[in-house]
């Protein structure tokens, strides 16, 4: 039986972790049988709702952690707040968890917690963003998006939109809605950015933080378009943010779309899961969305049924992540001399 269960993780830990995500929005969960083994149980310290990507996330990880699938779960929504993830995190190593599964808000400031968590024998596996720790023995695995190549591949999908359409350098004139400051996605996208916008030459109007929300993405927007009346491209760290900036664009009387040149706004954006952002890429009200995969769930699952059957697994799991956009021309973008497929969504 124990055989069996190990090679129904192996299988499971290979499907999910090599082949990585679909070129769809949204990838199906790999579904496994129970395990020949007690219940496992596992405190899952989830950051907050602030978005359709975290709110997809957290169905993804409570549906692989189900009673049917051999786990009891304690699931703790951190409101936004890094002061209730460190309590809560205390709160399953008084209960002694088998396991804690964090996805942090901002990557400082888990050194002491995560101490506590070593001290107790209870494996940390972190998930989504990444924590910055002086010691990495503090957690046992991390899995999640690859953000930065996220923002390099946008940079170098607009650096070709531009070419195409044979407007300049310094006529781009780009405003920036961040996400959470400190968190990871918003480190690596906007890296992605900024290093694009001193390679090319573009214009980056100004930036602020939408919080990853749609109501920020809104009020920010607002503010740009009162303050900038240059601005032609709008990079939005989230398809929430890029939501509420075209309601801002709109209500401001200017129109959405890649026609830069006719004085439309293009928006950009990042995630591909919420439905309203995928029907406005189908009509070109966004521009292209780079793709970040929430379906977590079953990947955390798979590192802990590794270390259940007493291996070892990778530190640092990636998932593989496309480009979607309703732009046809553009059928690629290249990275680092690796060439990305871009989904073309009609
Ligand atoms: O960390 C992933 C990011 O967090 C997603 O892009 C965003 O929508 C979410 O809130």
């Amino acid at each position: 039986m124990r055989k069996t269960a190990l090679t129904a993780s192996v299988l499971l830990l290979s499907a999910i972790l090599s082949v990585g995500c679909r070129s769809s929005a949204v990838s199906e969960p790999v579904k496994t049988n129970p395990p020949d083994r007690k219940t496992v149980t596992v405190g899952f310290s989830q950051l907050g709702a602030e978005s359709d990507w975290r709110k997809s996330n957290t169905e993804s990880m409570l549906e692989a952690f189900s009673a049917e699938n051999g786990y009891t779960m304690i699931y703790k929504n951190g409101q936004q707040k890094q002061s209730n993830q460190v309590t809560a995190l205390r709160m399953f190593i008084q209960q002694e968890v088998d396991y804690i599964v964090l996805a942090p808000e901002t990557e400082t400031g888990w050194d002491f917690v995560l101490r506590e968590a070593k001290d107790a024998d209870i494996p940390v596996i972190i998930v989504d963003r990444r924590v910055d720790v002086s010691d990495e023995s503090l957690y046992c695995c991390w899995v999640g998006s690859d953000f930065e190549l996220e923002g390099r591949k946008m940079a170098s999908w607009l650096n070709q939109f531009v070419t195409k359409k044979g407007i300049s350098a310094s006529d781009v004139h780009i405003a920036h809605i961040q996400g959470t400051l400190g968190s990871t996605a918003q480190l690596g996208r906007t890296k992605g950015l900024e290093d694009a916008v001193r390679e090319f030459g573009w214009d980056l109007v100004a930036s602020e933080s939408g919080d990853f929300t749609e109501v920020r993405g809104r009020e920010v927007m607002a503010s740009f378009l009162r303050e900038h009346e240059d601005i032609n491209v709008v990079y939005c760290e989230n398809d929430n943010e890029a939501i509420g900036a075209i309601d801002a664009i709109e209500a401001a009387g200017r129109r959405v779309g890649s026609d830069i040149a006719k004085g439309e706004i293009m928006v950009v954006s990042f995630d591909g899961i919420n439905a309203q952002a995928m029907s406005y890429l189908k009509e070109g009200k966004i521009s292209c969305i780079a793709e970040c995969n929430p379906l977590h769930g079953p990947r955390v699952q798979a590192l802990i049924e590794t270390l259940e059957d007493g291996r070892t697994p990778s530190k640092y799991n990636y998932v593989s992540e496309t480009l979607f956009s309703s732009v046809p021309e553009i059928k690629s973008v290249a990275v680092d001399g690796i060439a990305y497929d871009v989904e073309i969504v009609e």
